[in-house]
């Protein structure tokens, strides 16, 4: 079976990266040398998917503080703070690309001078990085049970182990259900306007022999009312207190149709993604993209010139279409949140 290359890797002082644009075509890496680097990468989705930006918003941090030259801890944390406000400036939805750049600004700040700030902020990255590998194996694990042999399972954009550092979360699930020896056929929403689904989930689950099938987005409704679908399971870019969650856009509309049809609709995340301090989905900052990405498929224009073009990244499933939150923590339903976070 063809491997699935690790999404984001900090090496020696380099961010490298499978540049995601290019495939299914090409599979290729690319090298960040600096802060700027990774946030090109991220505002141009060579990286993308809301656990990967944790890693890469930390590596961003890493390779500054690897790099500098400073000689004490406040020029280093200067630097580190400059490149902390670029990163942050580039993609608004996933929280957790602020929960990477926190925890590498912690870890600096606790260090001793600028060589300590150096080692810390290095460490940090790679233990974000080790540990997104191990969540989602869990939230596989805990999401497998929900699964019956010969399911057939709807998924939206990719949430799998290129939108991780791999594994995945909604892929893990479904990955976690065939090792343990349920037969599962996936079904890929394409994903409009960058085709995450049909592009990347399709490409990975090829990889595994995972048997997938790509549909346009608005055939949805068609095939569970038609072919038949026993469970939804997407990822999430960041999940209110009250169990609204931002994911791509389109995943809203699959939660629709879900409950119309009697579907389970599940979300598979990280309690890193779980923002408690906003109270609902309403307080979830959705991105709005360049309008080419809809006017033009593949660099051919679709749209005449000068037509209004809307092309918001995200929308917001409100918790009553979601049947179960499955965490690395525990599966809980989404008014129940607050139960993992206890100790
Ligand atoms: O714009 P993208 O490709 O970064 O959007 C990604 C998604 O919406 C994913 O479903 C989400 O980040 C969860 S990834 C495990």
């Amino acid at each position: 079976m063809a491997k699935i290359p690790k999404t984001i890797e900090l090496r020696g002082n380099e961010v490298i990266l499978v540049d995601q644009t290019l495939l299914p075509l090409k599979l290729a890496m690319i090298k960040c040398k600096s802060a700027e680097d990774v946030a090109e990468a991220i505002e141009r989705l060579a990286v993308r998917g809301a656990p990967a930006l944790a890693a890469a918003s930390a590596m961003a941090l890493a390779v500054t503080a690897l790099r500098s030259k400073a000689r004490t801890k406040d020029q280093i944390m200067a630097e580190l703070n400059r490149a902390g406000e670029r990163v942050r400036r580039t993609r608004p939805t996933a929280v957790n690309l602020f929960v990477g750049l926190e925890r590498a600004l912690k870890a600096a700040s606790s260090a001793e001078g600028a060589a300590g700030v150096r080692e810390a902020v290095a460490r940090e990255a790679r233990a974000i990085a080790d540990e997104d590998v191990t969540v989602n194996k869990k939230i596989g694990e805990n999401g497998a049970a929900l699964l019956k042999d010969g399911d057939v399972v709807l998924t939206h954009c990719n949430a799998g182990a290129l939108a991780t550092v791999g594994y995945g979360t909604a892929l893990g699930v479904i990955r976690a259900a065939c090792s343990s020896g349920k037969k599962i056929k996936v079904i890929a929403d394409e994903t409009r306007p960058l085709l995450q689904g049909a592009r990347l989930t399709a490409w990975e689950l090829q990889r595994e022999k995972i048997p997938v099938t790509v549909i346009t987005d608005n055939m949805t409704g068609h095939v569970m009312s038609r072919i038949g679908v026993n469970a939804v399971v997407v990822g999430a870019d960041r999940i209110a207190a009250n169990g609204d969650t931002a994911n791509k856009i389109g995943t809203y509309s699959v939660a629709v149709l879900a409950k119309e049809h009697g579907v389970p609709f599940y979300v598979a995340a990280p309690t890193s993604t779980i923002d408690m301090t906003l109270k609902s989905g309403k307080e979830i900052p959705i991105e709005e993209r360049r309008p080419e990405e809809v006017t033009f498929i593949r660099g051919v224009r679709t749209v005449p010139k000068g037509v209004n073009v809307f092309n918001p990244a995200f929308d917001v499933t409100p918790a009553r279409y979601i049947r179960a939150i499955i965490t690395e923590r525990g599966v809980v339903r989404p008014n129940e949140l607050s139960k993992l976070f206890k100790r």
